[in-house]
């Protein structure tokens, strides 16, 4: 009980008024904190729709979500603005870096918006987490002056800089080659060794799931699978 970080009770999603559609259906789930989590399942099965209520991005028609014991249906949108800064990682498709700033500046972007004061030893944390993930030599590279899989490659070093307790990614080697794609999940493997983040991951790719990982099947907005490896 202690160690869940996200509780999801009877949360639908309905668009539309005339003609209804039901993209979730009574979800009902429970994320461990430090679990590494897959989201499959076809395409407009409702798994960005969860995702985007999971992190308040979106909000359910009915239902409650509790991350890490607080209900974000109850903070206003302030608040839930400065939860998702302080508490959660984002990982989507495109990797959404802003094309005036380098690398570095880009991974640090989420401690300036937290209003952290970037000193040296901030830089350094910046450089030594760009060496991790494999992409110290375009520190100062603008986005455009780096490859696809660099650029997913900045995009999880931004996620995982505020050391955030969950990191969501939709589809994060969407936009890659199977190579790239496997890389930066080889990648998301070792920062949750590393940093004992929750990860959920929705994804589109063959993935082989490895001890201890939970894949979570979605088909027409209804959980249908749910296995622990
Ligand atoms: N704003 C919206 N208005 C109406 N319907 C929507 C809206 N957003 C999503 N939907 C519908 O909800 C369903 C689920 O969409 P969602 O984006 O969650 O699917 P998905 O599983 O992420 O698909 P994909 O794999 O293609 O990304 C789809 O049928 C979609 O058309
Ligand atoms: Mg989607």
């Amino acid at each position: 009980m202690s160690n869940e970080l996200i509780r999801i009770e009877h949360v639908t999603k309905t668009y539309g008024t005339k003609i209804k559609t039901d993209v979730l259906k009574d979800i009902n789930l429970t994320f461990e904190k430090g679990s590494f989590n897959w989201i499959i399942g076809a395409s407009g099965s409702g798994k960005t729709t969860l995702l985007n209520i999971i992190s308040g991005l979106d909000t359910a028609t009915s239902g409650k979500v509790k991350i890490d014991g607080i209900e974000l249906s109850t903070l206003n949108i302030k608040e839930r603005a400065h939860f998702r800064s302080t508490h959660l990682g984002f990982i989507f498709q495109f990797h959404y870096l802003l094309p005036e700033f380098t690398a570095l500046q880009n991974i640090l972007m989420p401690l300036r918006i937290q209003k952290k004061k970037i000193d040296q030893s901030v830089k350094d944390q910046a450089l030594e987490l760009m060496n991790e993930v494999g992409i110290s030599h375009v520190s100062h590279h603008y986005p455009n002056q780096m490859s696809g899989g660099e650029q997913q490659r900045t995009a999880v070093a931004r996620a995982i800089i505020g050391q955030p307790l969950l990191i969501l990614a939709d589809e994060p080697t969407g936009n890659l080659d199977s190579h790239s794609a496997e890389s930066v999940y080889q990648l998301l493997r070792k920062l949750h060794q590393t940093y004992k983040t929750t990860f959920i991951i929705i994804t589109h790719d063959k993935i082989t799931p490895e001890k201890g990982d939970r894949l979570l099947t979605l088909k027409d907005g209804t959980l249908i699978k749910d296995v622990i490896y």
